[in-house]
């Protein structure tokens, strides 16, 4: 099977897999982990913040973020195809009962203006505007690097109304590597940063979230209340080092094939649009071809190709260290045949 679905499905390199066989533990609930205190100590200086705070998952990250940044009955600004208001079980209102202000935004970003005209004036009648989440990179719209300039012009906004900014940066790393700006670069402009090991990092768990002390402080109680605290951690940590300091390059890697993959798919005749490949993902439109997209990810499966529809026309392609070059080239002989078979 050639395994298309996710980034998430890499699995741990053999270093990382030794470097968790000897990794130095402790119970880091008590805070003596030495090796998540290593994690937390090189992550915080990578996105030069005060701290950090080790999490089981992208998910947990974001939602003690939003609990550490928000009061019950505040309103929270989001991108309206967000990963934390459609994949995230509506945790944000369960957990931390606030509300969600979607904004609909062009390749994963708010105009900094809609933004603004959506924070809320101080009326007795309406929420409290305590938080804005921008999404880097864009899961949804597959894999778009949101620009600085959009970044900024947010948090510039931010700082006139008083909010705070939280990054879910799980794929941060890809952003950086497809823009040449530094995550340290992208961070300076939020409260916070969320970014996943778990992802194209090839880690088998965890996700980190940065900021300043006193937040990081309030998140790791929240991580404490939702049963995040993980005593000898460290087995895991071990493996988040090696992701952060030997893995971020070789996305490159990842970002070349999806392009490749893109430019192959167009020239068979698929709806694929290679300028819009942007880091490790590929967006296939099937409106040419003679099924939707949830019965062509089926058909692809019995022929070896595992992806995930994102809509009824459309469906994600994920490059990722666990497919090679070869893989793709085989992938891409598989979708020939499909192709001939499938096309209006
Ligand atoms: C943009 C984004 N944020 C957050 C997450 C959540 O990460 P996890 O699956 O580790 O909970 C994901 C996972 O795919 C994601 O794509």
């Amino acid at each position: 099977m050639i395994d298309l679905r996710s980034d998430t499905v890499t699995k741990p390199t053999e270093e990382m897999r030794r470097a968790m066989a000897q990794a130095e533990v402790g119970d880091d609930v008590y805070g003596e982990d030495p090796t998540v205190n290593e994690l937390e100590r090189i992550s915080a200086e990578m996105f030069g913040k005060e701290a950090a705070l080790f999490v089981p998952s992208g998910t947990m990250g974001n939602q003690v973020s939003i609990m550490a940044h928000t009061q019950r009955g505040d309103e929270v600004i989001l991108e309206a195809d967000s990963h934390i208001f459609w994949y995230e079980v509506g945790a944000l209102s369960v957990l931390s009962a606030v509300m969600p202000h979607p904004i609909k935004g062009r390749n994963g970003a708010m105009d900094p203006e809609d933004v603004r005209k959506a924070i809320r004036p101080k009326n007795i009648h309406f929420p409290r505007t305590s938080l804005i989440v921008i999404e880097n990179t864009h899961n949804r719209s597959g894999g778009k690097v949101i620009p600085i300039e959009n970044i900024k012009a947010i948090r510039n906004i931010a700082k006139e109304y008083d909010v705070s900014v939280h990054i879910d940066g799980a794929r941060i790393f890809n952003a950086s590597v497809a823009s040449g700006i530094p995550v340290k670069e992208y961070a300076k402009y939020a409260d916070s940063v969320m970014f996943c090991l778990s992802k194209g990092l090839c880690a088998p768990v965890g996700s980190l979230v940065v900021g300043e002390k006193q937040f990081i402080e309030k998140a790791r109680k929240a991580r404490k209340m939702l049963g995040g605290g993980m005593r000898q951690a460290g087995i895991l940590a071990a493996a988040g080092i090696v992701a952060l300091t030997k893995m971020v390059d070789r996305l490159k890697e990842d970002h070349d094939n999806a392009k490749f993959l893109a430019t192959k798919l167009k020239e068979i005749g698929y709806m694929v649009n290679p300028e819009e490949v942007e880091t490790n993902m590929v967006i296939l439109e099937t409106s040419n071809l003679s099924v939707d997209a949830s019965r062509f990810v089926k058909i692809m499966e019995e022929n070896g190709i595992l992806s995930n529809t994102i809509s009824e026309s459309s469906i994600r392609l994920v490059t990722h260290k666990d497919v090679s070059r070869k893989d793709i080239e085989e992938a891409l002989n598989i979708f020939e045949k499909l192709f001939r078979k499938f096309s209006r």
